[in-house]
């Protein structure tokens, strides 16, 4: 057991996101212990409540904090508070800002669905049962970037632009992975409509060939909507752009029961940003009651592809499974089989105890 050290730039953010990053501490501090390595933890701001201290959704000093670390953790920004702010003013703002100060051109979003989670989803238990997908989003280009992009009196425009730069390298990502999973890649994108699709098709198929034993398809987003509920099992790496992904994500999320489970990981060429797919749930927030799994999760794939601290991120998901297996479930996926429901601090002290008897 060495000493290493890592620096984590922590962003609690709005809403539910401090209550689940706390959890998420909890089991951050409990794995490494465990395992013998230190988290330096610094804090710092984005979305409504950096707006609210500092007048700015993203100031200077976080991006500075979260480029000096050696990954950033994040929760969740926004809220009805901030909704009527001028756009550059936003929360949403500040989010989109830091992913792009940061380079993380990679959204890599896994849905993978737990059997003791099984029937708290609405699909059939035959259609989920065994699913485990990766959706590839693109996440600092595109439509959320376009320029031109405003509005001009009764006129509004945003502009969906792709590079061959840009599309080449989120690609070589998508390759990479199917290379360590089932070899298979489907692109989704909308090429018999949109010239950035058409770019986007020509460009993966040109990257595909540096990978021959990937199995590519494509897909129009319209029908990999439909089929994500109709069979999702024949998916296993799915690649697209920013705003088809950050819809298809959503939709994939209710595979595994709750959008409360899905972790991701955004990664560039430097300093990644481990955040739960979901937003601020305002409705919520205060409570106790949000799902912190989907944090914790995101913490786990910290663990793996910013520290490749395997057996550290592997006891995450070993307990988070026994908390599962164990009937404790947060109010999300409680219809079926849970045996506590519990507060979100509750099941995050369940999940650390868990990760104390990890043998991994
Ligand atoms: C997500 C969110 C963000 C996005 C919002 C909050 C800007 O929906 O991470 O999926 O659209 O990327
Ligand atoms: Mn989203």
């Amino acid at each position: 057991m060495g000493n290493k050290q890592y620096k984590i730039t922590v962003i609690r953010g709005d809403g539910i996101g401090p209550e689940i990053v706390d959890e998420a501490i909890k089991v951050l501090d409990a794995v490494s212990h465990l395992k013998g390595f230190e988290l330096k933890y610094t804090d710092a701001l984005l979305g409504g409540i950096a707006y609210d201290i500092t007048g700015v959704p993203l100031p200077i000093d976080t991006i500075t904090s979260a480029k000096n670390s050696d990954a950033v953790l994040f929760g969740a920004i926004g809220g009805y508070q901030w909704d009527n702010l001028p756009r550059e003013l936003r929360p949403e703002t500040g989010l989109l800002g830091l992913r792009k100060a940061m380079g993380v051109y990679a959204n890599i979003r896994p849905v993978r669905v737990y059997n003791e989670l099984i029937r708290a989803s609405t699909l059939k238990e035959d259609t989920i049962r065994g699913v485990d997908l990766v959706v590839v989003r693109e996440l600092i280009g595109g439509i959320y970037f376009g320029e031109p992009k405003g509005r001009d009196g009764d006129r509004a425009f945003n502009t969906m632009v792709y590079s061959v730069p840009e599309i080449e390298r989120i690609a070589h990502v998508a390759f990479k992975m199917a290379m360590k999973r089932h070899k298979k890649v489907c692109s989704v994108d909308k090429a018999n409509v949109l010239d950035s699709s058409q770019l986007w098709r020509d460009t993966v198929i040109r990257v595909s060939k540096s990978y021959p034993e990937v199995a590519l398809t494509h897909m129009y987003v319209d029908n990999a909507a439909m089929q994500l509920i109709r069979d999702p099992k024949q998916f296993d790496v799915i690649v697209t752009c920013n705003i088809f992904g950050d819809i298809l994500s959503d939709e994939a999320s209710m595979l595994s029961g709750s959008i409360g489970m899905l972790p991701s990981a955004s990664i560039g060429d430097k300093v990644g940003l481990y955040e739960p797919i979901h937003g601020s749930a305002p409705d919520i927030a205060g409570k106790g009651i949000a799902n912190p799994l989907a944090t914790i999760l995101s913490a786990s794939m910290m663990l793996k592809y910013a520290f490749n601290e395997i057996e550290a991120s592997e006891c995450i998901e070993w307990a988070i499974a026994q908390a599962l297996k164990d009937g404790y479930r947060t109010k999300d996926m409680s219809q079926y089989d849970a045996k506590e429901i519990c507060s979100t601090s509750v099941i995050g002290s369940v999940v650390a105890n868990y990760v104390g008897k990890c043998k991994k």
